[in-house]
Protein backbone atom coordinates (compact mmCIF):
# COMPACT_ATOMS: atom_id res chain seq x y z
CA UNK A 1 0.00 0.00 0.00
CA UNK A 2 1.41 3.44 -0.97
CA UNK A 3 -0.17 6.01 1.55
CA UNK A 4 1.29 9.23 -0.09
CA UNK A 5 -0.97 11.75 -0.82
CA UNK A 6 -2.44 11.61 -4.58
CA UNK A 7 -3.35 15.40 -4.03
CA UNK A 8 -1.36 18.08 -2.24
CA UNK A 9 -2.74 22.03 -1.67
CA UNK A 10 -1.54 24.16 -4.86
CA UNK A 11 0.48 26.34 -2.28
CA UNK A 12 2.83 23.85 -0.50
CA UNK A 13 5.83 24.08 -2.73
CA UNK A 14 5.79 28.01 -2.01
CA UNK A 15 5.41 27.02 1.84
CA UNK A 16 8.06 24.61 1.81
CA UNK A 17 10.23 26.87 -0.08
CA UNK A 18 9.61 29.99 2.30
CA UNK A 19 10.18 27.68 5.27
CA UNK A 20 13.84 26.73 3.72
CA UNK A 21 14.84 29.81 3.78
CA UNK A 22 13.71 30.39 7.11
CA UNK A 23 15.51 27.29 7.98
CA UNK A 24 12.09 26.21 9.28
CA UNK A 25 11.75 22.44 9.95
CA UNK A 26 8.76 22.24 11.89
CA UNK A 27 6.03 21.70 9.48
CA UNK A 28 4.17 18.40 9.47
CA UNK A 29 4.54 15.82 6.60
CA UNK A 30 2.02 15.00 3.69
CA UNK A 31 0.30 12.02 4.95
CA UNK A 32 -0.60 14.24 8.50
CA UNK A 33 -1.60 17.08 5.94
CA UNK A 34 -3.73 14.74 4.21
CA UNK A 35 -5.55 13.11 7.60
CA UNK A 36 -6.17 16.96 8.80
CA UNK A 37 -7.65 17.80 5.35
CA UNK A 38 -9.73 14.88 5.60
CA UNK A 39 -10.63 15.85 9.05
CA UNK A 40 -11.82 19.28 8.05
CA UNK A 41 -13.63 17.68 5.33
CA UNK A 42 -15.81 16.19 8.11
CA UNK A 43 -16.74 19.66 9.46
CA UNK A 44 -18.71 21.70 6.81
CA UNK A 45 -19.42 25.22 7.41
CA UNK A 46 -17.08 24.37 10.96
CA UNK A 47 -15.04 26.74 12.78
CA UNK A 48 -11.36 25.13 12.57
CA UNK A 49 -8.19 26.27 14.91
CA UNK A 50 -4.83 25.79 14.72
CA UNK A 51 -2.02 26.65 17.53
CA UNK A 52 0.89 26.90 15.69
CA UNK A 53 1.08 28.23 12.70
CA UNK A 54 4.73 27.79 11.49
CA UNK A 55 4.84 28.72 8.02
CA UNK A 56 1.42 27.88 6.84
CA UNK A 57 1.87 24.13 5.89
CA UNK A 58 -0.65 22.49 8.12
CA UNK A 59 -3.05 25.55 7.28
CA UNK A 60 -2.81 24.57 3.64
CA UNK A 61 -3.65 21.18 4.31
CA UNK A 62 -6.75 22.19 6.47
CA UNK A 63 -8.05 24.81 3.93
CA UNK A 64 -7.57 21.76 1.14
CA UNK A 65 -10.21 19.77 2.98
CA UNK A 66 -12.51 22.28 4.09
CA UNK A 67 -15.80 23.68 2.48
CA UNK A 68 -16.63 27.24 1.18
CA UNK A 69 -18.06 28.25 4.03
CA UNK A 70 -15.74 26.51 7.05
CA UNK A 71 -13.66 29.17 8.85
CA UNK A 72 -9.95 28.53 10.16
CA UNK A 73 -8.12 30.46 13.24
CA UNK A 74 -4.19 29.97 13.30
CA UNK A 75 -2.47 31.26 15.92
CA UNK A 76 1.28 31.63 16.16
CA UNK A 77 3.81 33.61 18.42
CA UNK A 78 6.58 34.02 15.58
CA UNK A 79 5.73 36.45 13.12
CA UNK A 80 8.68 36.07 11.15
CA UNK A 81 7.29 32.30 10.53
CA UNK A 82 3.64 33.33 9.71
CA UNK A 83 4.76 35.96 7.61
CA UNK A 84 5.46 32.65 5.11
CA UNK A 85 1.82 31.64 5.76
CA UNK A 86 -0.44 35.03 4.65
CA UNK A 87 2.08 35.92 1.85
CA UNK A 88 0.86 32.46 0.23
CA UNK A 89 -2.34 31.60 2.24
CA UNK A 90 -3.54 35.06 3.17
CA UNK A 91 -6.31 35.70 0.29
CA UNK A 92 -8.41 33.31 1.23
CA UNK A 93 -11.02 34.65 2.62
CA UNK A 94 -11.59 31.58 5.24
CA UNK A 95 -8.23 32.15 7.07
CA UNK A 96 -7.77 34.17 10.09
CA UNK A 97 -3.84 34.55 11.20
CA UNK A 98 -3.33 35.97 14.74
CA UNK A 99 0.36 36.75 15.98
CA UNK A 100 0.26 35.50 19.56
CA UNK A 101 1.52 33.35 22.14
CA UNK A 102 -1.07 30.62 22.46
CA UNK A 103 -0.86 30.52 26.55
CA UNK A 104 -1.94 34.40 26.18
CA UNK A 105 -4.65 33.26 23.34
CA UNK A 106 -6.19 30.86 25.74
CA UNK A 107 -6.37 33.27 28.32
CA UNK A 108 -8.23 35.41 26.13
CA UNK A 109 -10.03 33.62 23.81
CA UNK A 110 -13.87 34.00 24.52
CA UNK A 111 -16.10 33.32 21.14
CA UNK A 112 -17.78 30.54 19.95
CA UNK A 113 -16.49 27.05 20.40
CA UNK A 114 -14.55 25.42 17.74
CA UNK A 115 -15.59 22.22 15.55
CA UNK A 116 -11.51 20.45 15.18
CA UNK A 117 -8.34 21.99 17.00
CA UNK A 118 -4.72 20.95 15.35
CA UNK A 119 -2.72 21.69 18.02
CA UNK A 120 1.17 22.36 17.40
CA UNK A 121 2.72 23.54 19.88
CA UNK A 122 2.79 23.11 23.84
CA UNK A 123 -0.32 24.99 25.10
CA UNK A 124 -3.35 22.70 24.58
CA UNK A 125 -0.57 20.17 24.17
CA UNK A 126 1.94 19.39 26.88
CA UNK A 127 -0.44 21.76 29.31
CA UNK A 128 -3.64 23.75 29.54
CA UNK A 129 -5.24 20.44 27.70
CA UNK A 130 -8.34 21.06 29.52
CA UNK A 131 -8.73 25.18 28.61
CA UNK A 132 -8.03 23.85 25.02
CA UNK A 133 -10.92 21.37 25.53
CA UNK A 134 -13.25 23.65 27.08
CA UNK A 135 -13.09 26.16 23.47
CA UNK A 136 -14.45 22.71 21.65
CA UNK A 137 -17.69 22.06 20.95
CA UNK A 138 -19.13 18.27 21.72
CA UNK A 139 -17.91 16.23 18.68
CA UNK A 140 -15.38 18.24 17.82
CA UNK A 141 -12.25 16.64 16.75
CA UNK A 142 -8.17 17.43 18.80
CA UNK A 143 -5.39 16.26 16.41
CA UNK A 144 -2.06 16.39 17.69
CA UNK A 145 1.34 15.11 15.74
CA UNK A 146 4.70 15.28 16.76
CA UNK A 147 4.17 12.06 19.01
CA UNK A 148 7.26 10.15 17.81
CA UNK A 149 10.76 11.27 18.77
CA UNK A 150 12.00 14.10 15.91
CA UNK A 151 14.87 15.28 15.50
CA UNK A 152 14.43 18.82 16.72
CA UNK A 153 13.14 17.80 19.88
CA UNK A 154 15.16 19.45 22.86
CA UNK A 155 17.12 16.92 25.22
CA UNK A 156 14.22 17.46 28.00
CA UNK A 157 11.54 16.59 25.65
CA UNK A 158 10.70 12.49 25.57
CA UNK A 159 9.50 12.59 29.35
CA UNK A 160 6.84 15.29 28.01
CA UNK A 161 5.14 13.61 25.17
CA UNK A 162 5.45 10.06 27.47
CA UNK A 163 3.20 12.13 30.03
CA UNK A 164 0.94 13.14 27.31
CA UNK A 165 0.48 10.35 25.99
CA UNK A 166 -0.22 8.59 29.47
CA UNK A 167 -2.82 10.88 30.75
CA UNK A 168 -4.63 11.90 27.55
CA UNK A 169 -6.37 8.90 27.35
CA UNK A 170 -7.40 9.28 30.90
CA UNK A 171 -9.47 12.42 30.36
CA UNK A 172 -12.91 11.66 30.83
CA UNK A 173 -14.38 13.98 27.97
CA UNK A 174 -12.28 12.65 25.32
CA UNK A 175 -12.31 9.35 23.35
CA UNK A 176 -8.64 9.25 21.53
CA UNK A 177 -6.27 6.86 19.53
CA UNK A 178 -2.85 7.30 19.10
CA UNK A 179 -1.26 6.33 15.47
CA UNK A 180 2.36 5.18 15.43
CA UNK A 181 2.15 6.44 11.63
CA UNK A 182 3.67 9.61 9.78
CA UNK A 183 5.50 11.66 12.87
CA UNK A 184 3.09 9.89 15.22
CA UNK A 185 -0.17 11.41 16.28
CA UNK A 186 -3.13 11.52 18.36
CA UNK A 187 -6.66 12.13 17.05
CA UNK A 188 -9.56 12.42 19.73
CA UNK A 189 -13.07 13.87 20.08
CA UNK A 190 -14.53 16.03 22.70
CA UNK A 191 -17.37 14.25 24.54
C1 LIG B 1 5.50 22.25 14.76
S1 LIG B 1 5.53 23.91 14.31
C2 LIG B 1 3.98 24.18 13.50
C3 LIG B 1 3.84 23.50 12.18
C4 LIG B 1 2.51 23.70 11.51
N1 LIG B 1 1.40 23.55 12.43
C5 LIG B 1 2.35 22.71 10.40
O1 LIG B 1 1.57 21.75 10.56
O2 LIG B 1 3.02 22.84 9.37
C6 LIG B 1 5.20 24.69 15.84
C7 LIG B 1 5.00 26.18 15.76
O3 LIG B 1 4.47 26.62 16.99
C8 LIG B 1 5.03 27.85 17.32
N2 LIG B 1 4.93 27.99 18.75
C9 LIG B 1 5.70 27.38 19.70
N3 LIG B 1 5.28 27.71 20.92
C10 LIG B 1 4.22 28.54 20.75
C11 LIG B 1 3.37 29.23 21.65
N4 LIG B 1 3.53 29.11 22.97
N5 LIG B 1 2.40 30.02 21.13
C12 LIG B 1 2.23 30.14 19.80
N6 LIG B 1 3.02 29.52 18.90
C13 LIG B 1 3.99 28.72 19.37
C14 LIG B 1 6.46 27.78 16.79
O4 LIG B 1 6.97 29.10 16.57
C15 LIG B 1 6.28 26.97 15.53
O5 LIG B 1 6.12 27.80 14.42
Amino acid sequence: MDDTPRTRPPALGALHAGADRLAFAMSCEDRTGSLLATLAASKPGGRLLELGTGVGVGAAWLLHGMTADASLLSVEMNPDVQAVAARHLGDDPRLTLTVASADRWLDTYSGPPFDLAYVDCRPGKFHRLGDLLGFLRPGALYVVDDLLPQATWPDDHQPRVDRFLADTPEQPNIQSTTLCWASGLMVAVRR
